[in-house]
């Protein structure tokens, strides 16, 4: 038999499939390479805008045809848009088997099992004081970079975000459980360890008197033998601490990059959208993280068109992006989510004046991403190299500490290792090198 898990939205659910393909293993599955050749689909939903949901209720409403040729055909929606609408999706989609919410993953087994015995369809949602994180990483071999999940949920309600209801109240993992998740990674050859969580930097977990913040964390990872690097998303602004800021400055084996998510660059919009920020306070982090690690490279998230957004408060945005010069910036429309607070704002503007928005803060962020691009021809960076390129199967890839995929002729020995690389030209979104003979 054969499963195959579509996924939708962030890193959280991509790292949410895999534990949901080791619990298929373990019931037999193997990794189906299609939809079509496959026993069981799973769809991996995610809700954060409007146009998300409904690729997915699109996507179900697709699978039908495959159903009817196949009525043996298993077919379950997790995830985000599980655990909003729950049962509904039953009521509406005849041809689904089963629905389970985001903090229900570990019952997928169960759901499996009565699926294939016949029982009439069924629907596992709510958030449980028993939340466990999931540890196996036993269906594939791990890879050099491997993601792990240390914050589940959200409290901070940012007023235009659905995630804290469909994710739940933050949870922070246990702390040696991490430690231990890592250097069994590391054992299996990860090199690099990629903390993942909503609110990522929020992290806190208590142990008997001792309470453990996030810095604590990085510094126990960077103890670790055969950890080389480190990365983590997503930070929110409010929680990068001093200890955080100075993790920067200290530990060599932290990657200098850092997606700081900032929404927009007006002071009215930001307290609206309740980011306990105002701009100058983060303008400021920014300069005391570029005083801890002069090469840090800052990504951002920007929402434009947040109701009562005016046109001034717009270029605020602008200005701030041409002030912080982001390497990157995913930049996304507003988009009015059922039950969260900004729903009852009314909103000004049509489509098109939004899409007008976009398109200009596309364009000075695409000058500005062009001419940093650029600035790496010529240098030298350390690249830990991952494995073959997905574009070109004849070349490695690896990425600069500033999270830089970099192209190069190399060969199977240097897979794992941190090796020195010349940027020879600097594409779109890629950059071509050679390794240095060292
Ligand atoms: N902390 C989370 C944020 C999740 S949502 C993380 O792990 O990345 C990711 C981004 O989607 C947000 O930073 C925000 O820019 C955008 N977003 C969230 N809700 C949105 C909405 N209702 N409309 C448009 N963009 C939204
Ligand atoms: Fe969403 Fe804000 Fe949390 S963007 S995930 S409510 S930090």
């Amino acid at each position: 038999m054969k499963a195959y898990i579509k996924t939708f939205g962030c890193q959280m659910n991509e790292h949410d499939t895999e534990r949901m393909y080791d619990i298929l293993v373990n019931l037999g599955y193997a990794h189906s390479p299609n939809e079509t050749e496959a026993d069981l689909i799973i769809l991996n939903s995610c809700s954060v805008r409007d146009k998300s949901e409904h690729k997915v209720f699109s996507h179900i409403g697709s699978l039908k045809e495959l159903k009817e040729e196949n009525p043996n055909l298993l077919i379950g929606v997790g995830g985000c848009v599980a655990e909003q609408e729950g049962s509904q999706i039953l009521q509406r989609m005849k041809h689904v088997d089963f629905v389970f919410g985001t903090h229900n993953i570990d019952k997928l087994e169960e759901l499996v099992s009565n699926a294939q015995r016949g029982y009439s369809s069924t629907s596992i949602t709510g958030f449980r004081n028993d939340f466990k994180f999931l540890s196996n990483y036993n269906y594939r071999t791990p890879k050099i970079s491997e993601f792990i999940t240390i914050t589940s949920g959200c409290n901070k309600y940012c007023t235009f975000c659905i995630v804290p209801y469909v994710r739940g109240k933050e949870i922070s993992r246990d702390f040696q459980e991490i430690l231990n998740v890592c250097r069994e990674l590391v054992s299996k050859g990860t090199r690099e360890i990629h903390l993942i969580g909503q609110n990522v930097n929020s992290y806190t977990y208590q142990e008997n008197r001792k309470k453990y913040v996030f810095a604590d964390l990085l510094r126990a990872i960077a103890d670790i033998d055969g950890v080389d690097r480190i990365r983590f998303t997503t930070s929110h602004p409010r929680d990068l601490t001093d200890a955080l800021i100075d993790c920067f400055r200290t530990e060599e084996k932290l990657a200098s990059h850092l997606h700081l998510p900032v929404q927009c660059g007006s002071n009215r919009v930001l307290k609206k959208m309740i980011r306990n920020y105002t701009k100058e306070t983060y303008v400021e982090k920014v300069a005391r993280l570029r005083e801890a690690r002069s090469d840090i490279a800052l990504t951002s998230d920007i929402i434009v068109g947040f109701p009562t957004e005016t046109e001034e408060e717009f270029e605020e945005t602008l200005d701030l992006i041409r002030e912080i010069k982001y390497y990157d910036l995913f930049s996304f429309i507003y988009s009015k989510r059922k039950g969260t607070r900004a729903a009852a704002i009314e909103e000004t503007y049509t489509q098109a004046q939004k899409f007008n928005r976009l398109y200009r803060l596309h364009g000075i962020q695409n000058e500005i991403t062009t001419t940093l691009h650029k600035e790496y021809e010529g240098k030298r960076f350390d690249v830990l190299v991952e494995g073959f390129s997905k574009k070109d199967d004849k070349k490695y890839e690896g990425r600069t500490s500033t999270n830089k995929v970099v192209h190069f002729f190399s060969d199977a020995s240097l897979k794992g290792k941190t090796v020195p690389v010349r940027i020879t030209k600097a594409q779109k979104h890629f950059l071509e090198g050679e390794v240095i003979c060292q």
